[in-house]
């Protein structure tokens, strides 16, 4: 049998089809499906599916590859999974990234990381044969769970929130929305491969767990990362987004300004449009939620459907920018108290901030 060592990246992505989070996948895409996918975000029968699902493989292993191969997939030397060849195939890469993230400059780090993987597919159904166990695996819920814990709760509706930072007050704004509307809050942090300077997990959670324990009420609201990578491909990846969140069972899905957003590849609202068009087809509502912003006149946070139009674009707006505030956080500074919580930053205190610090 031949075996294929599989990257951390590569080995998440074998446990998220394995649980059911990328379904309908019940493998690494073949060929059409990924042209599909690539060109149309339907797979071939025409199910919403925007992002492609593949596995790389060297130019000389796939040359030994046959459809109908058996491949065992490992792991630091254990066998994790197995994946039934369907096809192997190769691609105009830059092409690729142009449908895909709507750009083939390697200063997107989506782009990068693909453009940097090898050159040929190997699609095909897998069986996952053993969980990952990272750092962050202790806190990670399947599909099967979370729906086991929104039953025994007894949340008819649930709101998803897809996040990769440290709660500032725009999230916590939306996250109250929620809970107003829905029975309960499934904030799932994501924790795969992200790029140097994005928070920590450690961060993400210590930040949610001060929030949630003092700061919401307690039993509406469930933590529990995904453990996936980052691709940064703004609107297509919060179509992606919805769907797995629909697989954890959530019934809704916070998308807010510029989602999944990089730099300022993506328009700030270009998530909001693409959901639409899927409207109805995702089997989960998108909650399309416009920017909070601090207003310093009514003291608060506030939208542009919330506040007096007249302040709206003046000085008296303060922007909550989680750009800005990892800025500050990484210069040792105290952010402003109306944009993040004191007691969120206070409680990061000796923590590994940020990915690709020497200690982190
Ligand atoms: S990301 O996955 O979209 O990159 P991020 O943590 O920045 O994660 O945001 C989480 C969610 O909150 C996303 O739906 C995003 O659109 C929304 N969001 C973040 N900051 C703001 C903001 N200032 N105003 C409105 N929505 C925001």
């Amino acid at each position: 049998m031949i075996a294929l060592a599989l990257t951390d990246d590569q080995y998440l992505e074998l446990e998220k089809i394995g649980l059911g989070a990328f379904a309908p996948l019940d493998g690494f895409m073949a060929e059409e499906a990924f042209r599909s996918v690539v060109d149309t975000m339907r797979l071939p029968d025409g199910t919403p599916f925007p992002l492609p699902v593949v596995l790389d493989v060297d130019a000389d292993v796939a040359t030994r590859i046959r459809a109908g191969d058996s491949l065992d997939l490992r792991y630091q030397g254990r066998s994790v999974g197995r994946l039934l060849a369907d096809s192997v195939f190769g691609c105009d890469k830059p092409e690729i990234a142009r449908k895909v993230y709507g750009t083939d400059s390697p200063k997107h780090p989506g782009v990068a990381h693909f453009l940097s993987q090898g050159d040929r597919f190997v699609g095909g159904r897998v069986t996952l044969l053993e969980r990952a166990d990272f750092d962050f695996s202790p806190f990670e819920l399947t599909p099967d769970q979370t729906k086991a814990v929104f039953r025994e709760r007894g949340w008819g509706t649930v709101v998803g929130f897809q996040t990769r930072n440290v709660p500032h007050r725009a999230h916590e704004y939306l996250q109250r929305i929620a809970l107003e509307i829905a029975d309960g809050l499934f904030v799932q942090p994501l924790v795969g491969r992200k790029k140097p300077g994005d928070y920590t997990p450690q961060a993400i959670l210590t930040g949610y767990r001060t929030l949630i324990e003092r700061f919401y009420p307690s039993g509406r609201v469930l933590l529990g990362v995904l453990s996936t990578a980052m691709r940064y491909a703004g609107p297509r990846e919060a179509v992606f987004h919805a769907i797995v969140r629909r697989n954890y069972g959530c019934t809704h899905f916070v998308v807010g300004r510029d989602h999944a957003g990089v730099g300022d590849f993506y328009g700030l609202y270009d998530a909001h449009a693409l959901t639409r068009q899927f409207d109805g087809e995702l089997g989960i509502e998108v909650l399309r939620l416009a920017g909070p912003f601090y207003s310093q006149f009514c003291q608060a946070i506030v939208t542009e459907r919330t506040c007096p139009a007249h302040l709206i674009g003046t000085d008296d707006v303060i922007e909550v920018s989680g750009t800005r505030i990892r800025g500050i956080l990484a210069e040792g500074a105290t952010p402003d108290p109306r944009i993040i919580r004191p007691e969120v930053v206070d409680g990061l205190a000796g923590i590994p901030l940020f990915i690709g610090e020497p200690d982190a």
